[in-house]
């Protein structure tokens, strides 16, 4: 087994061998230069700008309302702080799904706009040709099956997808589908432990999933959530890494009340 986590750049052949070589991947999401550079000095491999950023950036309720031009700006802030790891950006809902044509120009304005290494977008067999057009100009794509958010209210829920035989052989044939068009890699949300391991282990391109088991090849989370920045959320999956909530808080009551008892700034923080 090679250890990948110190080679100068991840690319999607890095991600291929990865898997061949037994070596799990990393991969987080970052929305902003700051947590994108932590990100990726820390080692992680494929760093999202996801459509999540419409959640946890913008305080919306779903990932439906962000922007082509919004995921472009959080995209360039991300790519100006990496230097090692794949920076995947989400197609943000409404940008691919009208025809192939419209999702192509979407793609590449991502590519052009922001310099980030790769799309991802959510969806099985009505995604095909949108994806093959993309694919076809040269651009990797990684594609989302299992919950896929840009949905919701389609599903009417956030619960665990693929639970019934007809659902899970669909996502069988999709995840089959991606591999032959030429996905470099896909991201199973929120089913069954062994639906998503039958997955990984049919097929030759790294599977990534986050409430999907740790059958998979690799783990995304939700960066925002690892940090424990967000208290009303804790699915199953979600494991807290820190509890960046309380310790900012701490800090900010602090520094307020410093500020209103005089002690900041003292004598030497002051010219
Ligand atoms: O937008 C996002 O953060 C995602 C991950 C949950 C995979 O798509």
């Amino acid at each position: 087994m090679t250890n990948n986590s110190n080679t100068s750049r991840v690319t999607v052949k890095v991600l291929e061998q990865m898997k061949n070589d037994g070596e799990k991947i990393s991969m987080l999401t970052a929305y902003d230069f700051s947590f994108a550079k932590i990100i990726d000095e820390a080692g992680v491999d494929v760093i999202l700008v996801g459509d999540s950023a419409s959640n946890v950036m913008a305080g919306h309720e779903t990932t439906l309302p962000i922007t082509l031009d919004q995921m472009i700006y959080h995209a360039s802030a991300v790519v100006r702080a990496v230097k090692r790891a794949l920076v995947v950006v989400d197609l943000p809902f409404g940008t691919y799904q009208a025809d192939s044509k419209e999702a192509l120009k979407s793609a590449i304005r991502i590519m052009k706009e922001s310099g980030a290494h790769a799309v991802k977008l959510e969806g099985g067999h009505l995604a095909k040709e949108s994806i093959e057009r993309i694919i076809q100009a040269g651009i990797p794509v990684m594609g989302h099956l299992g919950l896929t958010p840009q949905s919701i209210y389609k599903f009417g829920t956030y619960t665990v997808r693929a639970k019934d035989d007809e659902e899970a052989n669909t996502l069988i044939d999709d995840s089959k589908m991606l591999e032959n068009i030429g996905c470099f890699s896909i991201v199973l949300e929120k089913i069954p432990n062994i639906l998503a391991k039958k997955v990984a282990s049919n097929l030759k391109l790294p599977i990534i999933g986050i409430g999907a088991g740790s059958g998979v090849d690799g783990q995304v989370l939700v960066s925002h959530d690892m940090l424990g920045m967000n208290k009303d959320f804790s699915p199953r999956f979600l494991r807290r890494y820190l509890d960046l909530d309380s310790l900012v808080s701490e800090a900010v009551k602090k520094y307020s009340s410093d500020i209103k008892s005089g002690s900041f700034p003292n004598k030497e923080e002051q010219y």
